[in-house]
């Protein structure tokens, strides 16, 4: 960086910033002073696109008019309702529109294709994730290993970084699956780790684990919405998402899914079933032959929550409007801004996540050297100062600057924040 980080010179930034008028479209927290709270925390929930309101409102509206007409009439009839969402996170996911499907939450979607695709057969019934996964992602596994009749403790492959480090390398995996590729079924890998900000090569990975004869599903929860993807390229089998974080529909908002058009196309193996993934045009038969919709709505299986599905409307529109390659493009100069202020506040602080822009999202997480858990203390007296970032136990804060929403002067600020509260906590 060529400029002091001064308040005048992220000023400037904001001036500069072609995407700085989204932020208008977004709710932003308010402390208890009145003014906006320095919300740096999209990688946990993501801030409110103001149309959201809008749009939950005229479904409720539409409830309240038409009853259960609302699911044929209606600016958006509530039957072929994911139909809505399905090209924007397409876009997102750099995907045709029939290979993703907004169902569920991501834990759920997780079990679903899990059923579909971890097929233990012969030699080949492990299952291969990072250790320190998200813990739902372990306990989906380990209870679809129990499930399959294999004992978790010796079918479920758990890749530790090497001992000092906190992040894993593509030559660990490769190394991993050389060594053990043909005992596994399935590799779950994260898109972007939950706790360090890594962000994977996804084409890398899925190579690799395709290489050697493994399924390659990826947990896109810290991804989408972060990074450009491009699962259909990356030939990835099957990808799950929340879409409560980077894509700012809500909490507990609709998740989503995404399987690979090959997969479509040949049918799966297996596919847990429900009336909604039945064909639309017949599903009022109610006959009981199962003719599946096209695509991966077809693992759709329950009608699906209006309400938590109407915010990632509004969401999609913002994101189509400011544009994928954008947002990355402003995101690698606000996390590099980031990134910036902090290195003089080293040693007290010590990034974790990758230094390489490629190697990560939005989000930076550090450590705060000290005793008595001072990173906790630490990060109680910023959020005194009305900074909202998060912790992650053990000793990790996680710290997300969002280009959608977030300025160079917020970030300016945090960085500032941050070394008065230090100064104060020793
Ligand atoms: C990486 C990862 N996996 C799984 C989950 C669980 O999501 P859900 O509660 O929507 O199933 C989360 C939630 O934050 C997550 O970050």
């Amino acid at each position: 960086m060529k400029h002091e980080p001064t308040l005048s010179y992220a000023r400037a930034c904001d001036e500069r910033d072609p995407l700085r008028g989204f932020r208008e479209r977004f709710a932003l927290p308010i402390g208890p002073d009145g003014t906006p709270l320095l919300y740096l925390c999209g990688h946990s929930l993501g801030l409110m696109p103001t149309e959201a309101r809008r749009i939950v409102e005229e479904e409720l509206d539409c409830w309240a008019r038409k009853g259960v007409l609302g699911h044929e009439e209606g600016t958006r009839p509530w039957i072929p309702y994911y139909r809505n969402m399905a090209a924007g996170l397409a876009s997102l996911c750099g995907a045709r529109r029939e290979e993703v499907v907004a169902m569920n939450s991501l834990t759920v979607n997780l079990h679903l294709m899990l059923a579909s695709f971890y097929r233990p057969a012969g030699r080949r019934v492990k299952i291969l994730i990072e250790s320190g996964a998200f813990s739902s992602d372990r306990h989906a596994v380990a209870s679809q290993l129990a499930w399959h009749g294999q004992d978790p403790q010796v079918s479920l492959i758990e890749l530790a970084p090497r001992p000092g480090e906190d992040t894993l390398s593509q030559e660990a995996l490769e190394a991993c699956l050389a060594e053990h590729g043909s005992e596994i079924a399935l590799v779950l890998w994260p898109g972007v780790q939950y706790r360090t900000g890594q962000a994977f090569d996804i084409e890398k990975l899925v190579r690799a684990a395709q290489r050697a004869g493994c399924i390659a599903g990826i947990d896109l929860a810290h991804a989408i919405g972060n990074l450009p993807l491009r699962l259909h390229d990356c030939n990835v089998d099957f990808a799950v998402w929340c879409s409560y974080k980077y894509l700012n529909a809500g909490p507990g908002a609709i998740g989503g899914c995404f399987i690979h058009e090959r997969h479509l196309q040949s049918g799966p193996a297996a596919r847990l079933q429900g009336w909604w993934g039945h064909e639309a045009r017949t599903r009022f038969r109610m006959e009981p032959q199962f003719v599946a919709e096209p695509g991966a709505a077809a693992w759709q299986i329950s009608n699906p929550p209006i309400l938590s599905a109407a915010p990632l409307i509004a969401s999609l529109e913002v994101f189509a409007a400011a544009d994928i390659e954008r947002l990355r493009e402003k995101s690698l100069a606000l996390t590099g801004f980031l990134e910036h202020l902090l290195g003089p506040l080293h040693p007290d602080v010590r990034l974790i996540t990758p230094r390489d822009p490629a190697a990560r999202g939005c989000q930076l997480s550090i450590r705060i050297a000290g005793p008595d858990r001072r990173g906790r203390r630490v990060l109680d007296a910023l959020a005194a100062r009305g900074v909202v970032c998060d912790w992650r136990e053990p000793d990790t804060i996680r710290v997300a600057p969002v280009p959608l929403y977030n300025s160079y002067e917020e970030v300016f600020h945090f960085g500032e924040r941050l070394a008065q509260v230090l100064r104060e906590h020793s």
